[in-house]
């Protein structure tokens, strides 16, 4: 997968893995992580599926639509990359929190779904229910921080609880910030990310 890795200047601490929206690269979410946590190293990952020119992580049959055959197999090739990755950067594998946006959060929240121990954490901005009908490993120990807009058209607000209490149902801890906005990513909302993420890592 097209992606940036830095190293930080803390290189036993998490490993941020930042996750664009639909539509942005792994140029976009740089900032994010020198706010969030500046000393930690980056993976930043280009989504493999265009739409229309557009990377995303994974296909969708229409907005909010999601491919679920494609949804499963993307989630099992960004799960091998961070494998990889590890492995070829020489981090430790188990010291990666998410970082995602839209799409990106969705792909995340997918990982969490499928997988035990893929995540040490996540930071999700504005994600929906990436499926449903699936039993989740467990997510204890795996904090989760949710930021949404109340006036949100793509992640409605139901959307979002319903996703924070899957997760919880799972074992996770999951903080829940709303914002009285719509699908944009606001400056409060990275600050309140920010804030826990030093809370919990
Ligand atoms: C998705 O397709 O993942 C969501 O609708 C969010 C987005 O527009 O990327």
């Amino acid at each position: 997968m097209h992606h940036i890795f830095k190293e930080g200047t803390n290189t036993e601490g998490p490993v941020l893995l930042l996750l664009h929206g639909t539509g942005g690269d792994e140029n976009d979410l740089l900032p994010l992580a020198q706010m969030i946590s500046p000393s930690s190293s980056v993976l930043s990952v280009r989504g493999n599926v265009s739409e229309g020119g557009m990377p995303r992580f994974f296909r969708r049959l229409a907005e909010g639509v999601f491919d679920e055959e494609d949804l499963v197999a993307r989630t099992k090739e960004l799960a091998d990359f961070l494998d990889e990755s590890a492995e070829k950067y020489g981090f430790d594998r188990k010291q990666i929190v998410a970082v995602g946006y839209s799409n990106g959060a969705n792909i995340a929240a997918s990982l969490l779904y499928h997988y035990e121990n893929v995540l040490k954490g996540a930071v999700l901005h504005h994600p929906m229910v990436p499926l449903r009908n699936v039993e989740l490993p467990s997510l204890k120990d795996v904090p989760v921080f949710i930021g949404a807009g109340k006036q949100d058209p793509i992640c409605r607000p139901e959307e979002t609880e319903e996703l924070a209490s899957t997760l919880e149902s799972a074992g996770s801890n999951v903080e829940l910030f709303w914002e009285n906005t719509g699908h944009q990513l606001t400056k409060t909302e990275v600050e309140a990310a920010s804030q826990w993420f030093q809370e919990n890592f």
